[in-house]
Order: C-alpha cells, then sequence, then structure tokens
C-alpha cells in the first residue's frame, strides 16, 4: 500500500466515521422524539380534527375519543391520514383560510404517524381531558329536542323519496334560538334537508296539532296539502296564501352529507322563537333503499341568551337561485363541461361563510367577488369536488364584499365514464330536471351559498372562530 493509498483510505475511513456518527447522532434525537410521543400529545389532535364527526351517533363511523378508541383503529387511522383520506377538507387552503379547519399540519400529521409506529404509548393519561359532550353531541346540551309527531315509513322499491314533514313544539315562553341541529336518524339515507319556522299569530285561529304530520311532497295543490297538515290558518275564506299561511322564517333548518351545523358567536345570527309554532321541512330527500325501513330523525334547539344583534342573510346563486346558470345547465354524455353564474351585490355586505353545492358530477368550483375598482375578493376553490363533504365554510374573519361587486361562481363538471361517481354507465345527457325532482342525485345541480351581514366597520376584525 502506498502512501497515497493509505491517506485515500484513511479520507475514506473518516468520512465514514462521520457519517456513522452523524447518522447515529440523527436516528437517536428522531427515536428518542417518537419514544417520547404518547397519548396525550396526540389526544387533542384526534379530538380537534376527528371526534368532531368520529364520536357515538355522530358522521363517521366509529369513536376516536378514548385511548382504546384510538388504539383498536391505529392502522386505519394510519392509512386514512397517510392517503388524505381523513379528516375530510376538499377546500384548497392555498386559495382561501377558513376558521376552525379539519387539517391536520404536517407536524400534527408526523406526530400521529410516529406515535402509531411506536405501538401507541399510552404514557401517562390521567392529564388527558376527553371530550365528554361528544358522547352524544359535539355541541352543548339542548334547550329543546323536536321529534317528528310519526316516524317516516321509507318503502324498499329503490326509490327516492322526498317528504314534507311538520314539527310542532310549545313553550312556556318566547324565546330566541341561536341554531338548530338536524339529527339524521338514518344517516345513510338522509340526503338533504331544507326547513323553515313558521311563526303563527296568536291572534289568528289555528290547530297545527292536528292533520296528517307528513306527505310525500306534492308537485301541486300546495295550500290544499298544507290545509290537510293542519298547517294553514282557520277560517279563511279564500285560499290566496297571504291570508292563510303564517309568517315564515326560512332556511332555519338545513343538513346535507358532511354538514356540520353552521352557527357564529352569540352577538351574529339568531332568529326570534315564539313560544308555539312548527319547524316545517320542506324538504327531507331520502335516497333510494332497498330495504323497507322507518326514519325517526329529529332535531336540536340551542337557545340564545339575548335578541339577535346582528341580522345574517343567506344569498343563492345558480339553479332555484338568484342568478342564471350559463350556460343552461345540461351536460351532454362524455364531456367535460364548465359553467357559470354571477350575481350583482347591492350593497356592502360581510360575507361569513360560502356554501358550494353539486351532485355527483361535480369535479371542480371556484368563486371569488369582483369589486367595481375591479380587485379580485377570493371566496372559495375546491380543486377536486367531492359529494359527501359538503360544508358551510365559515371566514377566519368576514370578508368585506362592496357595494358594486359581482359574485361569480364556476363549476365543472364531469360526465365521462372516467369519473368514479358517475352514476350512469355508460354516461348519458344529465341536465337540472324539472322543479321538484331536480333535487335528485342523478340529477345536476350548480348552486353557490353565501351567509352575510350588512357591513358595519370593523367587521373584518371579528374572529368567527368557535
Ligand atoms: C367531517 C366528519 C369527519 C371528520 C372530521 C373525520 N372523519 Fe373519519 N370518517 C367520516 C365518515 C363519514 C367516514 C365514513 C366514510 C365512508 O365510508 O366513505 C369516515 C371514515 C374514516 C375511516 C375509514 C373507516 C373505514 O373502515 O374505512 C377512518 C380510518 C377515519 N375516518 C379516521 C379519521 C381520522 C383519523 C380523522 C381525523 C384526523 C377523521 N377520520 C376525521 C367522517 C369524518
Amino acid at each position: 500500500m502506498g502512501f497515497n493509498e493509505i491517506i485515500d483510505c484513511f479520507n475514506h475511513h473518516r468520512i465514514n466515521v462521520v457519517l456513522f456518527i452523524l447518522i447515529t447522532l440523527l436516528h437517536y434525537s428522531c427515536f428518542k422524539k417518537s419514544n417520547d410521543i404518547v397519548f396525550k400529545d396526540i389526544a387533542p389532535i384526534i379530538h380537534q380534527k376527528c371526534a368532531v364527526c368520529h364520536f357515538k351517533g355522530g358522521a363517521g363511523p366509529f369513536e376516536l375519543i378514548t385511548y382504546t378508541d384510538i388504539k383498536k383503529h391505529a392502522n386505519k387511522i394510519r392509512f386514512s391520514i397517510t392517503s388524505d383520506f381523513m379528516p375530510p377538507w376538499p377546500a384548497d387552503t392555498s386559495y382561501t383560510r377558513f376558521a376552525d379547519e379539519l387539517i391536520l399540519t404536517l407536524s400534527e400529521k408526523e406526530k400521529l404517524l410516529q406515535w402509531i409506529e411506536k405501538n401507541c404509548p399510552a404514557g401517562d393519561t390521567t392529564d388527558v381531558e376527553l371530550p365528554i359532550t361528544y358522547s352524544t353531541t359535539h355541541f352543548r346540551k339542548p334547550d329543546l329536542i323536536v321529534p317528528f309527531l310519526k316516524p317516516i315509513y321509507l318503502q324498499g322499491n329503490g326509490n327516492e323519496h322526498f317528504f314534507i314533514v311538520k314539527m310542532p313544539y310549545h313553550l312556556d315562553k318566547d324565546t330566541f334560538v341561536q341554531y338548530v341541529e338536524f339529527v339524521p336518524h338514518q344517516k345513510k339515507l338522509v340526503h338533504h334537508v331544507n326547513g323553515h319556522l313558521l311563526k303563527y299569530d296568536d291572534n289568528r285561529k289555528f290547530n297545527y296539532d292536528t292533520g296528517i304530520t307528513h306527505v310525500l311532497e306534492p308537485v301541486d295543490n300546495f295550500i290544499e296539502t298544507y290545509k290537510k297538515m293542519g298547517l294553514t290558518y282557520l277560517g279563511s275564506r279564500d285560499n290566496n296564501p297571504k291570508n292563510v299561511l303564517p309568517a315564515l322564517i326560512p332556511n332555519t333548518v338545513y343538513y346535507l352529507p358532511g354538514f356540520l351545523p353552521l352557527y357564529y358567536k352569540e352577538n351574529i345570527g339568531g332568529f326570534y322563537l315564539p313560544k308555539n309554532g312548527v319547524f316545517f321541512l320542506n324538504d327531507i330527500h331520502y335516497g333510494p333503499t332497498h330495504q323497507s325501513c322507518v326514519d325517526s330523525s329529529y332535531l336540536r334547539v340551542y337557545f340564545a341568551p339575548h335578541r339577535p344583534k346582528r341580522f345574517v342573510y343567506e344569498g343563492q346563486l345558480g339553479t332555484h337561485g338568484m342568478s342564471k346558470v350559463v350556460p343552461p345547465l345540461v351536460i351532454p354524455p362524455n364531456t367535460i363541461k364548465t359553467f357559470t353564474t354571477s350575481l350583482l351585490i347591492p350593497a356592502d355586505i360581510s360575507v361569513l361563510a360560502v356554501n358550494p353545492h353539486m351532485h355527483l358530477l361535480g369535479q371542480s368550483f371556484w368563486a371569488f367577488a369582483i369589486t367595481p375598482s375591479r380587485d379580485t375578493i377570493p371566496l372559495i376553490r375546491i380543486k377536486k369536488w367531492n359529494f359527501n363533504w359538503q360544508y358551510y365554510y365559515v371566514f377566519k374573519h368576514p370578508v368585506v364584499v362592496p357595494k358594486g361587486s359581482v359574485i361569480v361562481a364556476i363549476g365543472t363538471y364531469n360526465n365521462t365514464a372516467s369519473n368514479p361517481f358517475n352514476p350512469n354507465y355508460p354516461p348519458i345527457e344529465v341536465k337540472e330536471g324539472d322543479g321538484f325532482h331536480s333535487m335528485k342525485t342523478t340529477d345536476e345541480m350548480f348552486q353557490f351559498f353565501f351567509q352575510y351581514m350588512l357591513y358595519q366597520p370593523g367587521d373584518d376584525t371579528i374572529s368567527l372562530r368557535k
């Protein structure tokens, strides 16, 4: 071995020694770190980002509350978070950010994976606080429960069903409501619910406790149907809706798959609840079933401590809304097609939340506002539409949209066989459908809802976090 070769060998060896030390250090530090992660470190992540749905009676298929729950499902949890299947959050966080986002940060994900990798060490669990309220609901105890007067019988004939339902209630005195939660009984079948509050004038005659409790949604003769349900005032000589129907507070009950009830802090939103009234589901839509069953869904009502201070309104673009879909929503087979809809905003408003809606052919969704001075205000972008997760996305702070702005929504639909959710194989022409039955899952819709308040200075600094 010559001198040069000895030097070479030494150099080579030295590098190896340095590498060895580095790797050992790195390994030790990683090992140390992951070894330290115990249940109390990962519990808050799971409780905040998973347990909102994974509690008993929640949307998720099993509970993720206790150490035992979480350990039992550890392998599935690993799979669901590495594949980004869970937690479900379709909105593009590089476009707009929302309050209480259901996403894991990289470090949270890393922590969970390392903990599972080490076979879920329990550590000292005495100080771990379990969110006990999740055992029945992830909100506080409701102030009022309003059930169906009779369960709804769903015939297992493979058809979808649309019902209208009345849900009367009686209280000792008038009060205020912060929000209403619809609790589906047949979770797999309830597709959407839309409901209002009927406010009766105590000086007029009515008897909404009599009559039919629910009927298949009528296509015409609405007043006759409402009369049979006991919803109309008694003693009116004509059928003029203005004379026979009580006042209505619209959209007080709302439900969609994956939907978490929408509410804001105490002084935003809410409504007046007279001591006698009816929650009126003007429709509840059940998906098709081949097995007959009954549905006993119900409402949980949460009272507010005082009258609403800031009123919340809702705007709606697109199908059945305040603006037309352009071109009309017809999606030929084997095409990917884009539609737009836009609405002029006539006053300064503070947008609180947005909700895009499409059915199974939806591919992507994008909404923004253009101000009179041609600035763009981003609202929401969903690159990969998923029918199962249709949230009302609440902004971190109200987004101020000045008077004269135009809100634009752009939706792309994939009616080819490459869309795994396409209900038709081979694809067929799909359109908006007619009247009520346009709400069938296999027809399409293009809608953009936004909740807002009339603007007041300082709105953009209000925190909408829960
Ligand atoms: C918005 C509600 C929601 C949130 C938040 C949520 N899940 Fe889920 N999860 C569901 C629903 C609903 C399903 C059933 C989905 C399906 O069958 O397609 C599900 C399914 C799963 C599954 C698959 C079960 C199976 O057998 O295939 C796992 C695992 C899971 N969730 C873990 C998690 C974890 C871990 C988190 C938090 C990081 C989380 N989920 C957050 C609602 C939620």
